[in-house]
């Protein structure tokens, strides 16, 4: 178990957000996903990693995986490190074949799958409209939509074999409304959004769950060239200040949101996409309101 008095390695809180931390758990008392089996796909880096950790935290046994070695390692070893369990695999959340293989090498380690994370993404960055190629679509759909299709079809089944499951998905505020990324990501985190309402409606009377969250602005290697910019520039005070807290969110904030779906805290939750964005997709970018 594990042992959940580890500081979240190299993550910076503030006083006010010491989310994932838990005290020792004495004897008897569970953790909220205590014998259960995860993949958590992009476990390498960002929201993935601080997923992974907090699942851990929590008692599931996991199954990293991401594109890239050293990240994923890295997480696997913080988990052990940490007294928890977990196996690493490097490959392409967007192939297939590669998701299949993910998801049989988790039940071959562990003997069962109950939740899946499939958070893989890529931004593109902000090319503009009429420079995006149609290469540079599919890749992002690849990853970003076609992923999520291959974890809920290749997961899913087993999950209804099993009959339980929690799928949790990647989307964005960008799914949600324009101008906080390119085109294509917005579409395929739209896309990401409609799967799990509609992969929820098609595990009728299965007992498997799909949702999906949607992150405004999170510090992690995806959004720190923006984040390096605006500080190199003078203006850290001004990010974030488009949502109502006024701040850009940490990834252990959307783990939460994570955690809470995984876990049968959630077991009447079913089809749909949450915000964790400050409040920023719930209000209107006006003047400020009065109070
Ligand atoms: N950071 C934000 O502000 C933000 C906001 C909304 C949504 N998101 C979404 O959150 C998810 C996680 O992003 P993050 O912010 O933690 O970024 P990140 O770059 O820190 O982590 C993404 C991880 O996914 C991995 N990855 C990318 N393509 C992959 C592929 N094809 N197969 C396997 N692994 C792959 C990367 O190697 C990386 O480790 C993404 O789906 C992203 O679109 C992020």
């Amino acid at each position: 178990m594990p042992s959940g008095s580890e500081p979240m390695g190299g993550y910076r809180f503030s006083d006010k957000i010491m989310l994932g931390e838990k005290s020792d758990k004495g004897e008897g008392l569970m953790g909220r996903l205590d014998g259960k089996v995860a993949v958590v796909t992009g476990a390498g880096s960002g929201i993935g990693r601080a997923t992974s950790m907090l699942f851990a935290r929590e008692g599931a046994r996991l199954l990293v995986a991401d594109l890239k070695a050293d990240g994923v390692n890295e997480t696997a070893r913080m988990i052990t490190q940490a007294g928890g369990t977990a196996r690493a695999m490097v490959g392409d959340a967007g192939d297939e074949a590669t998701v299949k293989s993910i998801i049989e090498s988790a039940v071959s380690a562990f003997g069962m799958l109950d939740i899946i994370h499939a958070n893989a993404g890529v931004s593109g960055g902000s090319v503009p409209l009429f420079e995006q190629t149609e290469e540079y679509w599919r890749q992002i759909l690849q990853t970003n939509l076609m992923g999520p299709f291959f974890a809920i079809k290749h997961a899913g089944k087993r999950m209804v074999e099993q009959g339980r499951g929690a799928i949790i998905l990647t989307s964005s505020v960008a799914g949600l409304r324009a101008n906080a990324g390119a085109a294509a990501y917005s579409a395929s985190k739209a896309g990401v959004i409609s799967l799990a309402q509609t992969a929820a409606a098609a595990f009728l009377g299965t007992g498997v769950r799909v949702n999906a969250i949607c992150p405004g602005l999170i510090e992690t290697a995806m959004t720190k060239p923006f984040f390096d910019s605006v500080r190199a520039a003078g203006k850290e005070h001004k990010i974030g200040q488009l949502n109502p807290l006024q701040r850009a969110g940490q990834p252990e904030e959307i783990a939460a949101m994570a955690l809470f779906l995984a876990s049968d805290e959630a077991s009447y939750v079913n089809g749909q996409a949450f915000a964790a964005d400050g409040g920023l997709s719930s209000s209107l970018p006006f003047s400020r309101p009065i109070r």
